[in-house]
């Protein structure tokens, strides 16, 4: 019934880097074109881990917002905007918490993972065992199909369609659920299916609450039911509504395979970064000092590219005919590391040079940026004020 519509939220902790630009960027600017997207500033998510020092998010806000506008994401097809900026994210998340059980939180791979890998931090908050659940609100609270994310997020993702289908189960139905109820009351068996049929009629003519009981106690003996018609039939026990929030999937982002300077994953915590927008002198700087095959000590010495960082980034970087210089070079000796690595700092620098443009424009005047993220926070927080009005409804919040 709905449009694809793609949402992804980045949490504001630091200044993002060409690991960001090769795993999550460029995916974004693809999908700008392909679908309807929604791209937003996750400042809220980066509290539950930063909330001790949020003065890095508020500094990286804005830096990120000009990243993404760099990186080429554009606000002519992209709608951009700031989590905190549509406070009805809270308001769903709080009404979903209603209904959310402790056991999903606390079951979740990343409540554990992160509390460990941050040890130093007290994460044993209500805030962060809630990460997910206010997740599932940025989701749902847009009716989005797709949900970009690696792979570390497919589980949120998971858990917001299960929260979906809680709520709807509760609260409402989905659209076609009459039809959808009706073949699922068939695949119970002719005499069950009468069964049912009789208690459902009993219940909602007659208020017949022992009848519902039954009714329930049958549905819960059947064995080979699949999980979608089990609550499609306890829903169409009870009464009529409509489907209120929609299941997202997951859009795995493949992961990153962009290595940093020293042949790990580029990653902040190993300080191996280059950044978006850095300097040219810098990203000269930092890959000609790169590491290279550590048993290549002499001019003279031949090398093995399977042992040097800067290999993995010819890889990402070089055409056919520089890799087979590169690895003949190597090889034979024939040519120095700092050779063989100027095709690559070429590259990086033509990479990030119309992202550097880009950014300049913004930089120089950065009420463009403002202007942006101000247009966006106001388109979203119209689609979540719609969403927001069926789910207090549904929830008997009206008060008319
Ligand atoms: N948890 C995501 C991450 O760490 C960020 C995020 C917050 C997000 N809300 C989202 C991603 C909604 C997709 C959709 O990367
Ligand atoms: Fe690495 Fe290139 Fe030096 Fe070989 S020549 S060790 S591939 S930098």
């Amino acid at each position: 019934m709905f449009a694809d519509r793609v949402l992804s939220g980045m949490r504001p902790t630091g200044s993002l880097h060409l690991g960001h630009y090769h795993g999550v960027l460029k995916n974004w600017v693809k999908m700008q074109h392909e679908f309807e997207c929604l791209f937003f500033v996750a400042d809220w998510h980066a509290l539950t881990t930063h909330y001790d020092n949020p003065q890095i998010i508020e500094q990286s806000v804005w830096d990120m917002v000009v990243d993404w506008l760099a990186a080429g994401v554009d606000p002519a097809h992209a709608t951009l905007f700031i989590q905190s900026k549509v406070p009805e994210h809270a308001e769903l998340h709080l009404l979903l918490s209603m209904i959310t059980p402790l056991g999903w939180l606390e079951r979740m791979p990343t409540y554990k993972d992160q509390q460990e890998k941050l040890s130093g931090k007290d994460l044993s908050t209500y805030g962060f065992l809630g990460y997910p659940l206010l997740q599932s609100a940025d989701i749902l609270i847009y009716r989005a199909t797709q949900v970009p994310v690696g792979e570390d997020q497919v589980p949120h993702i998971e858990f917001t369609r299960e929260i979906a289908r809680r709520f709807n189960h509760i609260y409402g139905k989905e659209i076609g659920f009459q039809e959808k109820a009706e073949a699922a009351i068939k695949k119970l068996g002719g005499k069950k299916s009468k069964l049912y049929v009789d208690l459902r009629t009993r219940y909602q003519e007659q208020g017949d609450d022992e009848a519902l009981e039954s009714a329930k106690a049958l549905l819960d003996e059947q064995q080979n039911l699949s999980h979608g018609d089990r609550e499609r039939l306890f829903g169409y026990l009870e009464g009529g509504g409509k489907m209120i929030l929609s299941e997202p999937q997951s859009m795995l982002t493949a992961a990153s395979k962009m290595p940093g300077l020293d042949g790990q994953k580029m990653s902040k915590s190993y300080n191996n970064t280059i950044t978006l927008r850095e300097d040219e002198a810098e990203v000269t700087k930092k890959i000609r000092t790169m590491p290279t095959d550590p048993a290549r000590i002499r001019r003279t010495d031949a090398g093995n590219p399977d042992r040097c960082p800067v290999w993995q980034l010819h890889q990402v970087y070089s055409n056919e005919a520089t890799k087979a210089w590169a690895q003949q070079g190597c090889t034979s000796a024939g040519i120095g590391c700092i050779e063989c690595k100027q095709p690559v700092i070429a590259s990086v620098l033509e990479e990030q040079k119309p992202m550097r443009e880009r950014a300049q424009l913004y930089l120089d005047d950065p009420s463009l940026v403002r202007n942006i993220i101000a247009d966006g926070n106001e388109k979203a927080r119209k689609m979540a004020q719609e969403t927001m009005r069926d789910v207090r409804e549904a929830m008997g919040l009206e008060y008319k």
